[in-house]
């Protein structure tokens, strides 16, 4: 059941006294509080024991909000966000000497997005304030993407969950930093390069900022991340029967978009968008069958949506990397 004006109100009441609601968004549910509340923020970090070094995006309602966060708005930002926003795009730019530290894990910088959902578009507008939203998911975890995800997430914490369904995009947006000259894809998303390049009539970068532009060269990029609970692995279709033969069958679940006979499948479409929306569902659904293994099974790739396979792709290297 998606929230109405009342949830809508209580989340604004539990915003201004410092607590934490959960929202949603095109991209994956997020875990919202007041950006320039420090306490309340510090709680974020808490319910997701996040680690202390990985900063947060912080959730605007357009550009000149935008402006309240942001040290500097250069018209590279504002020329993006006419395009992307709102929409699954953050926007790393100097941060305001005012924005708590603990947001930014101690950077000099600020990563900014406005997100396309009604619901959150209204709640932060009507909460006048900018909030924070990490993935509402413990931290390393899939991240959410309906509300009955972020409800068992953190059952039992003081979280209010705001429901808009599931989320349309399905993966987490695309960060770009504009630090430097040339713009620098830090994350791959839904918002692709190429765009991004078009937009600004120039090339852009891809990957970890070089280690003497950033003091800390990908923050939050880490190798582990976006993993279901039991072990996952990235395996070809035609490495399937092999693995079957190596265990009981009862002992694994496949992710792929087809189905394979004598072991329990979960299918996802064929199509990029598809894919991309219900990958982390799908992670779910394969780990409440509590197996051994989770064996993923490389995506096709079909020629078109080049651009979004490799953010899916990207997602599943992370949700297969070996564990610490
Ligand atoms: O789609 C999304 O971006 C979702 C929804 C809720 O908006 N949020 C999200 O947040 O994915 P989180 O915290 O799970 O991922 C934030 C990413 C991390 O890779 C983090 O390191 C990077 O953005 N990031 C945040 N602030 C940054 C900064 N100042 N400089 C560089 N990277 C930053
Ligand atoms: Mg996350």
């Amino acid at each position: 059941m998606s929230s109405g004006p009342e949830e809508i109100a209580q989340a604004i009441a539990r915003l201004k006294a410092g607590g934490v609601v959960a929202f949603p968004t095109e991209t994956v549910y997020g875990l919202g509080a007041d950006a320039f509340n420090e306490d309340a923020v510090a709680k974020v970090f808490a319910l997701k024991g996040r680690p202390a070094t990985n900063p947060l995006i912080v959730h605007v309602s357009g550009s000149s909000m935008a402006r309240r966060v942001a040290a500097d708005w250069p018209a590279r930002a504002d020329r993006l966000a006419r395009s992307f926003w709102p929409g699954p795009l953050s926007l790393v730019v100097p941060k305001a000497p005012d924005l708590p530290s603990i947001v930014t894990a101690g950077l000099p910088a600020v990563a900014l997005r406005s997100p396309l959902h009604p619901l959150t578009l209204a709640l932060i507008d009507a909460a006048d304030t900018p909030i924070v939203g990490p993935s509402a998911n413990r931290s390393g975890h899939v991240s959410p993407t309906t509300a009955e995800h972020v409800r068992r997430e953190f059952d039992g914490g003081d979280v209010l969950v705001l429901d808009g369904g599931p989320c349309q995009g399905g993966i987490e947006s695309t960060v770009v930093s504009l630090l430097s000259p040339t713009p620098r894809v830090l994350r791959l998303g839904l918002v692709t390069p190429e765009q991004i390049a078009h937009c600004l009539g120039r090339i852009v970068d891809i990957g970890p900022a070089p280690a003497d532009e950033a003091p800390v060269p990908s923050p939050g990029q880490l190798p582990t991340h976006y993993a279901p609970h039991a072990p996952a692995r990235l395996v070809a279709r035609e490495a399937v029967p092999a693995l079957l033969a190596e265990r009981s069958a009862d002992a694994i679940v496949v992710v792929d978009t087809r189905s394979h006979p004598g072991v329990r499948t979960v299918v996802l479409p064929a199509e990029a968008r598809e894919y991309a929306a219900g990958l982390y569902a799908a992670l779910r659904r394969a780990d409440d069958m509590n197996p051994g293994l989770i064996a993923i099974v490389a995506p096709e790739r079909k020629n078109r949506d080049g651009a979004l396979w490799d953010a899916i792709v990207d997602r599943l290297a992370r949700a297969t990397a070996p564990r610490p």
